[in-house]
């Protein structure tokens, strides 16, 4: 069976300033001389995505969006759509992070309504989820990650163009991961899910990416799990050398 190309994103949250392109520089630079064996995406926040899509033009860094609304125009002060991303740069988006489903509220079905804004501006789309460490504690991680893959990833979804990140919430920027066997464990689930309801060929086919405090010194590790098809990395994706090194993990 086929495999998935690995991706390497960068989610660099609420930071960035138009200084920070001289990261995608000094990335795109390291990746000239020595290529990358994945996919690599930077997606910073809103207010530079037209710019730095602009400076990786030509590179092999893509550029992506952290969220969108899920109307593509309209009366929504302070919202950015789908269709603008694109024209802005973008080629992909994340949506449902945990920070946005805790911050905002967002639910399975806004989640799922924001994919659907994605695709349909005929971008890629990166669906987050993942267990809060109460859940995990109790052992309902499988239980939670299902129930969130069932109700955010759109009925009419196309698989070629969706990536799933599973990020456990008691992971993120807590220097804490899961063992790679509880990683190995979820993944697994993760990918039955898939096959189940889009069937082998395609289900085997989708990304799944694992995110959580995914650094230089335990990206091969975590990378090398069966079903770990990427990693959506925070803290250490703002800074070139460290995401390099990160990349270094294939
Ligand atoms: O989306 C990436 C993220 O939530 C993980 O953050 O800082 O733990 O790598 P971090």
């Amino acid at each position: 069976m086929r495999a998935p190309k690995p991706l390497a994103a960068g989610n660099w949250k609420m930071n960035g300033l138009k200084a920070s392109s001289s990261e995608i520089a000094d990335l795109a630079a390291r990746l000239k001389a020595a290529p990358a064996g994945c996919d690599v995406l930077i997606c910073p926040p809103f207010t530079l995505v037209a710019s730095l899509a602009d400076a990786a033009a030509g590179t092999s860094v893509a550029i992506g969006a952290q969220d969108c609304h899920a109307k593509a125009s309209g009366a929504h002060t302070g919202d950015v759509s789908a269709p603008m991303l694109a024209d802005s740069g973008a080629s992909f988006v994340i949506v449902g992070h945990s920070e946005r489903r805790a911050d905002h509220g967002e639910t399975d079905a806004d989640v799922a309504a924001k994919a659907a804004a994605v695709q349909a501006a005929g971008l890629p789309v990166i669906i987050c989820v993942g267990e809060t460490e109460a859940e995990r504690v109790a052992g309902r991680e499988v239980e939670i990650v299902s129930g969130q893959l069932a109700g955010s990833i759109p009925a009419d979804i196309d698989t070629d163009r969706l990536v799933i990140a599973y990020e456990p919430v008691w992971a993120i920027g807590t220097g804490r991961t899961p063992s790679a066997a509880d990683v190995e464990a979820i993944h697994g689930a993760i990918r039955e899910k898939l096959v189940a309801r889009f069937g082998a060929a395609a289900g085997s086919m989708i990304r799944i990416l694992y995110g959580g405090s995914v650094k230089p010194d335990n990206a091969k590790e975590l990378m090398s799990v069966a079903n770990v098809n990427g990693a959506l990395v925070g803290g250490a994706s703002l800074k070139a050398a460290d995401f390099d090194a990160i990349i270094g993990a294939w």
